[in-house]
């Protein structure tokens, strides 16, 4: 029986990725997002594929993570419309970049990130776990970052909610260990999305406010480097999906990326924090 899959976040990058990767995979896929729009403009990519059923296949949904007292006429709604007769999968990928140093963010701008990056996906999860309880199978991939692992400056708020998010994983996952609930963590590194795009107007006010750092957010902020293309983390997304035996954690990146990440833990403290921090200090 075909398998329904929700992924939040669907209508940009990764997510818009991953619908149309998982679609063409033969799932049924409920992509959920606020730009309803953007959402149902991905039905025309999926006509143009191969695949037959692929637009009846695909059902965009309107949906603010933020806004939990809707969670539950959404997942009713999903349910009475899922091919499979309940939720396989979950990919927890809505999410947004609050950039700044610690000494530019305000409290209620970690909130607000925690809230849609950390609390919302915490919120919706523990939703849809009870009826994968109930059916003893399913997925849960959290889309955390290679800033879930290593915390640089200037975006140190969305690093904390990405490392929420790891802490919350590993409990999951180890609460689920007895059951046919498998928990996977997928870290992209740089991904050629809109993220960047969407907190450009929060580093002109950065700067507009004569930060210290303004020539380090437009070196840095301003020009982030060409990433990879958002298939590299739908095709992770799928193998997490679909695969008997997933890891527990994919990260997609760079050879360099992936090598450094694993490098972290065996380099001095002193070492790393200052070799991080020529770079931001030495302009
Ligand atoms: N791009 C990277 O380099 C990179 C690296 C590591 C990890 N990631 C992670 O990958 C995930 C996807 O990001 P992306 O790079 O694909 O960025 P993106 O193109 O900006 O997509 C972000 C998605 O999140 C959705 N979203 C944001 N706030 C939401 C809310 N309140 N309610 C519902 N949906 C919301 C957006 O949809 P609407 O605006 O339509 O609601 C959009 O579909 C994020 O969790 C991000 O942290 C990205």
């Amino acid at each position: 029986m075909i398998k329904s899959i929700i992924i939040t976040g669907a209508s940009s990058g990764i997510g818009k990725a991953t619908v149309i990767r998982l679609v063409e995979s033969g799932y049924q896929v409920f992509g959920l997002a606020r730009r309803y729009d953007k959402l149902v403009a991905i039905s025309s990519k999926l006509l143009t594929s191969s695949r037959e059923d692929k637009g009846d296949n695909y059902i965009p949904m309107e949906f603010d993570i933020t806004k939990p007292e809707r969670f539950g006429s959404i997942i009713n709604d999903i349910l009475s419309k899922a091919k499979g007769g309940t939720i396989y999968g979950l990919v927890n990928n809505a999410g947004y970049v609050e950039p700044g140093a610690i000494e530019d963010i305000t409290v209620q701008d970690l909130r607000n990130q925690f809230e849609t990056n950390f609390f919302g996906l915490l919120e919706f999860t523990k939703k849809v776990l009870p009826f994968m309880l109930e059916n003893n199978q399913g997925r849960i991939v959290n889309i955390s970052s290679v800033s879930g692992l290593i915390s640089l400056p200037l975006i140190g708020a969305y690093s904390a909610t990405k490392y929420a998010v790891e802490a919350i994983t590993d409990a999951l996952r180890i609460e689920l260990w007895n059951t046919n609930i498998k928990v996977v963590t997928v870290n992209p590194g740089l991904v050629e999305t809109n993220i960047n795009t969407i907190s450009k107007p929060k580093i002109d006010n950065l700067i507009a406010n004569k930060s210290r750092f303004s020539e380090i957010y437009r070196k840095y902020l301003y020009n982030v480097p060409k990433g990879l293309p958002p298939g590299s983390v739908a095709t992770a997304i799928l193998e997490a999906i679909s695969s008997q035996k997933p890891k527990t954690r994919y990260i997609v990146g760079s050879t360099k990326v992936r090598i450094g990440v694993r490098m972290k833990k065996f380099v001095p403290d002193t070492i790393f924090f200052s070799q991080v921090a020529k770079r931001i200090h030495q302009e």
